[in-house]
C-alpha cells in the first residue's frame, strides 16, 4: 500500500509525530499491566546467563545500542562491548565464549551489520536482532528477534526506529537485570513506570515543535558549525543530534562527550558556534551544567534542553533553555531524542533542503 504523509510536509515530519504511537505499541508488545513487569518473548537461549554482551550497529542505530550499553552495565551488571559494525568485522575481535551479540538494525539489511552477525555466528555467540522489518535478512539469520514497532520509515534520517530501539534495550535491561537479581523489585516497578509514562510525555514534547522551529531558525539555519555535549546516557544522543543535523542539513556538527570538551572542541567556541546541551536532571546534571558556564563565559550560544528543575538552575545564565517533562533519568535518552530530531529537521526545512532524501545517503546501506 502507498504510505502518505498523512498531511504532514515530509515523511520525517509524519515519522517524528508517530513516535508517542509507536513507543506505545513496542512497549506494550512486553509491558504486563497487570503484573507492571516486563516480559520478553521466549529466546532460544537465556539472555541473562550470557558473560559479557557486543552491542554492534551503524549509523543511528549504533547510537541507540551505545545508550544500551550505559543501561545494561548500569543496571544488569553485564560488561557490553560496542561496536560499530564495519570496524567490528574488520578487525579480529575476539568474542567470549557463549557471549550474546546484539544487532540493531531499522532496516535488517546493512550490509556491515549483516557481516558482523555472520562473523559472531561463527564464533558461537548468541544472536539477538532488534530490527524493524521482520522479514528482514538480519531477522532471519538471527537466532532471535526483538521487534521495534515503528511502521515503515521512509525518511532517510531515522527517528522512530531510533526512539522504538531505545524502548526495546530499555525492557531488555529490566528483563536482564530481574534475571540476574541486580535490580530490586522497586526499583524495576519505578523503571518500567516510568517507561508507560513515555508515549504521553513524548506527546507533549511534541508541544515544543513551533518554539523548537523558532530557534532553528534564528540560531542554526546561520550557523556553520554546531557542537552538541551531554554526557552519561547523554552522550550518545549528543552523537545522534549532530549527526541528525549533519545529514540532513549539511550544516557541520559534532556530538562530544561534555566532559571531554576541555580536550578540543572548547577550542571551537565563540559567538559564531550554537552548542546544544542536553541535560536532563540526573545525578551528573551539576557537572553538565559547569560546562554550560563554560560554554556562555567564551560568548558561546548554548541551547539547553533540560526539565524545569534544570532550567530553573541555568536561568542566571545568558542562554536558551527548553524545558520539557520532568522524567526519570532511565527513560530520559528515549524523551530527549525528540526535541533533537525537531532541531534538525527545522534547520533543514529552513534551509531548504531534501529533508527526506537527503543528498548521498541512503536509507539502507546494503553495499559496503
Ligand atoms: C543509513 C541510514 C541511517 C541508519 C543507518 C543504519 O545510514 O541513512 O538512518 O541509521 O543506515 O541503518 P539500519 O537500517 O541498519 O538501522
Amino acid at each position: 500500500a502507498m504510505i502518505g504523509k498523512g498531511g504532514h510536509r515530509h515523511f520525517m515530519a509524519k515519522e517524528i509525530f508517530e513516535q508517542p504511537q509507536v513507543i506505545g505499541d513496542t512497549l506494550n508488545a512486553m509491558f504486563n499491566p497487570t503484573e507492571r513487569t516486563i516480559t520478553l518473548p521466549p529466546l532460544p537461549f537465556d539472555p541473562a546467563a550470557v558473560p559479557r554482551i557486543t552491542m554492534i550497529a551503524c549509523g543511528t542505530a549504533s547510537l541507540a545500542g551505545m545508550v544500551g550499553k550505559y543501561w545494561l552495565e548500569q543496571h544488569a551488571g553485564i560488561p557490553v562491548d560496542w561496536d560499530l559494525a564495519s570496524e567490528f568485522r574488520y578487525r579480529a575481535p575476539v568474542m567470549t565464549e557463549g557471549g550474546l551479540a546484539v544487532f540493531i538494525s531499522q532496516s535488517g539489511e546493512t550490509a556491515d551489520t549483516l557481516a558482523a552477525l555472520r562473523y559472531c555466528k561463527q564464533k558461537g555467540q548468541h544472536c539477538l536482532a532488534i530490527v524493524n522489518s521482520p522479514e528482514s535478512t538480519i531477522a532471519r539469520e538471527a537466532h532471535a528477534v526483538l521487534p521495534t514497532l515503528a511502521g515503515p520509515e521512509i525518511g532517510v534520517a531515522s527517528t522512530k526506529a531510533f526512539t522504538t530501539q531505545l524502548v526495546v534495550l530499555a525492557c531488555l535491561t529490566i528483563a536482564l537485570a530481574r534475571a540476574r537479581g541486580t535490580m530490586d523489585r522497586a526499583t524495576e516497578a519505578r523503571l518500567s513506570g516510568a517507561l508507560t509514562e513515555v508515549p504521553s510525555r513524548a506527546a507533549e514534547v511534541l508541544n515544543h515543535d513551533e518554539r523548537i522551529r523558532e530557534i532553528a531558525q534564528e540560531t542554526f539555519t546561520p550557523a556553520r558549525d554546531v557542537l552538541y555535549l551531554g554526557r552519561g546516557t547523554s552522550y550518545p544522543l549528543a552523537l545522534e543530534g549532530a549527526l541528525k543535523l549533519k545529514e540532513i542539513s549539511y550544516i557541520h556538527a559534532e556530538g562530544y562527550a561534555a566532559g571531554e570538551m576541555k580536550h578540543g572542541p572548547i577550542a571551537l567556541i565563540d559567538e559564531t558556534v550554537p552548542v546544544v546541551v542536553i541535560a536532563p536532571s540526573d545525578e551528573l546534571f551539576e557537572k553538565t551544567a559547569s560546562n554550560v558556564q563554560e560554554v556562555v563565559a567564551r560568548g558561546g550560544k548554548a541551547v539547553v534542553f533540560s526539565d524545569a528543575a534544570g532550567v530553573e538552575r541555568l536561568k542566571h545564565l545568558a542562554l536558551e533553555a527548553i524545558a520539557l517533562p520532568a522524567v526519570d533519568p532511565f527513560v530520559a535518552p528515549i524523551l530527549y531524542a525528540i526535541p533533537v530530531q525537531q532541531l534538525a529537521y527545522h534547520t533543514a526545512v529552513d534551509k531548504g533542503t531534501d529533508v527526506d532524501q537527503p543528498r548521498n545517503l541512503a536509507k539502507a546501506v546494503t553495499v559496503e
